[in-house]
């Protein structure tokens, strides 16, 4: 339950976003006279390091702000972005909301645990912000509904941060594929491996100094603290995380949807357990997902979170067509007649840049985003078919109009979740 301070904070949050819900005129917002971008990030763990440099060192971008819920993460950030900063450092901050008061900011990046993404997002819009949210872009799948429908209605930018789609050798990959190379495209099998250790059984713990756990709970009900949530394990509970389907899944999935030209799927069935560490793990870590769609057309995902490949392989894609395969690897791919001889082989580099500044061009400029918040919808939503699929034990039967699940009730139950009080509320558009 959530008590009587926790429900007036939460209520002066939602003041504050009601306070910002004025439609903007025009999708692009008015610049500044210097038509300088001005950006703020949320969720100060790796990824947001990473996300607000990238942003920092692009030409008139500043990032104005820095928040953590832990106070230490934020003001780490701080120096790490000063580090590129060129003699100026962002503000540390703990409440993101001080970023949606502040009408300077253009754009809202989101890095924070699965269950905050869509959230802040929505609230994001609703204070004029676009939006650069981390995959996968919802906790679950009434809430990638609803931030489609929040970008329409507030006319936001809204990405999702499936950085593969930008790589310009992936982007020539699924060219080649579109254009026939391997003739009809019909499976994509896809597979991430890592070595991750048990999590062991946390105990109840007193909330570390500095750490606001009351916001980093947000929109979720209310737990206790315990000492093997924080920070990064959040993701094998459901409460807050996707397991490592939704968390290294999506980027392949959404490759593997893309190259095969699907949007939602038919059929969806998932097997696996937690087979590695008797731990408090909820998500497997050993897991197969199996995806139809009309036309003919399949894709299969495995993940092990605790094995590597003999050769320390660990996350790859290959589609298979009539007349030979194509493999993803890293940024590169290289094409397979049907004899399994390799025909071509193009090298290519990843990296997070130009997904970002996309985004940032979109903002500014009104460049088409590469990965825009309905196609990050639909990948992510396979990450919560399958994981639906997991947790009732069967195979679920979905609308390809909208991959809502067909005449399952109980699975459809975990098509959103329970909110702390006033939160759904708040965020349904
Ligand atoms: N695109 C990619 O390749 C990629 C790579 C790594 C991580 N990610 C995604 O980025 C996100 C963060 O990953 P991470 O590894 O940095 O996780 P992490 O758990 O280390 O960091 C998340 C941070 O968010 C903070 N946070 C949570 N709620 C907040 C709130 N309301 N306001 C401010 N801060 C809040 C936490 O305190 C924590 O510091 C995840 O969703 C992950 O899936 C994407």
């Amino acid at each position: 339950m959530i008590n009587s301070i926790d429900r007036r904070r939460f209520l002066g949050l939602a003041a504050t976003a009601g306070a910002a819900l004025t439609v903007p005129a025009s999708p692009l917002r008015a610049m500044n006279s210097n038509n300088k971008l001005i950006v703020g990030v949320m969720g100060m763990g790796g990824r947001g390091i990473r996300l607000a440099k990238i942003c920092e060192q692009q030409p008139n971008v500043e990032v104005a702000y820095v928040c953590d819920v832990d106070r230490q993460r934020a003001d780490k950030a701080v120096a790490e972005v000063a580090k590129v900063a060129d003699g100026r450092s962002p503000k540390a901050l703990t409440d993101f909301r001080r970023i949606l008061d502040d009408p300077s900011v253009d754009a809202l990046v989101i890095a924070t645990s699965n269950h905050w993404h869509a959230p802040a997002t929505i609230l994001g819009c609703q204070a004029g912000k676009h939006v650069y949210v981390e995959k996968p872009c919802s906790h679950n799948a009434r809430e990638g509904e609803w931030m489609v429908q929040a970008a329409r209605k507030y006319r936001r930018r809204v990405q999702m941060g499936n950085q593969r789609r930008s790589w310009p050798a992936i982007k020539e990959a699924v060219d080649r594929l579109r254009n026939g190379e391997i003739g009809r495209v019909y499976h994509a099998q896809a597979w991430y491996l890592n070595d991750r250790g048990s999590i062991g059984h946390g105990k109840p713990a007193p909330v570390p100094d500095g750490l606001d756990y009351d916001l980093w709970q947000g929109p979720a009900p209310r737990r206790p603290f315990r000492d093997n949530i924080l920070h990064y394990n959040w993701h094998w509970f459901w409460h807050w995380g996707n397991g490592e389907l939704g968390n290294n899944g999506v980027h392949s999935l959404d490759l593997c949807r893309w190259g095969l030209g699907v949007d939602y799927p038919t059929q969806v069935t998932s097997v696996g357990g937690r087979y590695r560490y008797d731990d408090d793990q909820e998500t497997p870590d050993t897991n197969v997902v199996a995806f139809t769609f009309d036309g003919g057309k399949m894709i299969r995902w495995e993940g092990l979170s605790c094995n590597r490949m003999p050769e320390g392989q660990s996350n790859d894609l290959v589609f298979h067509g009539e007349n030979g395969s194509l493999a993803i690897h890293g940024g590169g791919y290289t094409v397979y007649d049907d004899k399994g001889k390799a025909v071509r082989n193009s090298p290519g580099d990843g990296g997070d840049e130009i997904h970002v500044v996309n985004f940032l061009n979109a903002v500014r400029n009104g460049e088409a985003l590469t990965s825009e918040i309905e196609e990050g919808h639909k990948s992510t939503l396979l990450c919560h078919l399958g994981n639906i699929s997991y947790r009732t034990g069967r195979t679920l039967n979905c609308s390809p109009k909208d991959g809502r699940i067909l005449g399952d009730r109980k699975a459809m139950d975990l098509w959103g979740r329970d909110y702390a009080d006033g939160w759904e509320e708040r965020i349904r558009p």
